[in-house]
């Protein structure tokens, strides 16, 4: 079977049978191009199921990690060079383990080179090594590709190299590679989830101590994703835009309230009380982030007591605060969100992660999932002229170590 010739929408690729396949897959590749066993490591992608830009300012989000993940097969070599190989673009990399690169190139090569060069400059020792890539995440489609190859990476060097590290700790490694490597000045929500998700959960996370409260999604649930075929691209300019309005607005109430250092410890009073010294757009941004951690508290302890009409309200208000106050989502995702809001089976949709297209997540009745689908992409469609991808998940697992038996 030709890794490339999956069909990521009707076949979630890591999970169970297939996902053990494709592993294999990857290891044959693995052994005919550098000659070894590779050891093989998996890290999925995610969705957010509500509280998004929050994360960078402290507060609360509630990811799930998805079905979709890449897979990285990693052996030592004796020659001290680094290659790697990514079967999706076809392409490989060669760098010398005693001289990595200090800055990205702007290749994909950046991800898993990025976070050896952070795990190198904790002290470690890096040997020699080949590692193969694939992944079935879609690219650019705000489901965390990049996150789930830093993570997969991330595990198979550390692993290589005989470090450990705990959850958290690797997933602020990864976040390092990101920020101070790749240069994109994300927060942690996605390479946490990336390996921490839990199979059929959600997980509500304290962005200021890295905590988090395991919520778990119904069996009769489905998270079915959306992709409005926009392309997100948020290393660009909008991301760090939105970042740095949050964080002017957070620098006028600290002028007042010197203890808030950052939005999670500020309240609407404060937006009430001293709004009118910020630029009005910070404010905007300031009210969703504000607004946005209560409604992700709020949603997690909905989901818990099963009031799914509330988790439903309550993306829903997250939606439009993102789109009106936060100005992250495009006409195209409001469509989707518009357009799926009297189907059968519908408890609650969004636009997910950090803006500007992608995908919505929508939360839908299992049995039902089929039906929204269909009619959602068909509508879509008919209104928009573009025919989105589909996917119905299921919440999955965290990164960890295929064992692919003999
Ligand atoms: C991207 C970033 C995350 C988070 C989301 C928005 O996915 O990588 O850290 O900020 O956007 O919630």
């Amino acid at each position: 079977m030709p890794l490339h010739g999956l069909e990521p929408a009707q076949q979630p690729a890591f999970q169970g049978e297939s996902g053990m396949r494709n592993a294999a897959t990857l290891r044959d590749l693995h052994r005919s191009r550098f000659g070894a066993e590779p050891a093989v490591f998996s890290a999925p992608g995610r969705v957010n199921l509500i509280g998004e830009h929050t994360d960078y300012a402290q507060g609360f989000v509630m990811p799930a990690a998805i079905d979709f993940a890449t897979l990285a097969g990693i052996s030592p070599r004796s020659d001290g060079m680094i290659v790697i190989y990514s079967e999706n673009y076809a392409e490989e990399r060669v760098f010398d383990a005693a001289a990595l690169p200090k800055q990205a190139a702007g290749h994909w090569s950046d991800y898993p080179i990025g976070v050896t060069a952070i795990i190198a400059g904790e002290g470690h020792a890096i040997p020699g090594f080949s590692l193969s890539l694939w992944g079935d995440v879609p690219l650019g489609s705000g489901l965390s590709s990049s996150a789930s190859v830093e993570v997969a990476s991330a595990l198979a060097v550390a692993s290589l190299a005989g470090v450990r590290y705990s959850g958290p700790a690797l997933a602020l490694v990864c976040q390092r590679a990101e920020n101070e490597f790749v240069g994109a000045n994300s927060g942690i929500m996605d390479q946490f989830i990336s390996v921490n998700g839990a199979e059929d959960h959600a997980l509500l996370l304290d962005c200021r101590d890295l905590t988090f409260k395991l919520v778990p999604i119904p069996a009769d649930v489905a998270l079915v994703i959306a992709n409005t075929m926009v392309k997100h691209a948020h290393a660009g300019g909008e991301y760090g835009t939105r970042r740095a309005e949050v964080e002017a607005a957070c620098a006028v109430i600290a002028r007042h309230r010197p203890e808030v250092k950052f939005l999670r410890d500020a309240t609407v009073e404060d937006l009430e009380r001293w709004g009118n010294e910020m630029d009005p757009n910070a404010l905007k941004r300031a009210r969703h982030v504000i607004t946005e951690n209560t409604r992700t508290v709020a949603a997690a302890e909905a989901l818990l007591r099963g009031n799914l009409a509330e988790v439903g309200r309550l993306m829903a208000e997250a939606h439009w605060s993102y789109s009106r106050d936060f100005e992250a989502s495009c006409i195209e995702a409001d469509e989707m969100v518009e357009l799926a809001q009297d189907l059968p089976g519908l408890i609650g949709a969004r636009l997910t992660g950090g803006g500007f297209g992608g995908c919505t997540i929508n939360l839908v009745k299992r049995e039902q999932a089929l039906g929204f689908a269909k009619t959602l992409a068909g509508r879509y469609a008919a209104r928009t002229g573009i025919n989105p991808d589909f996917h119905i998940c299921h919440a999955s697992g965290g990164a960890h170590r295929l064992d692919l038996g003999p």
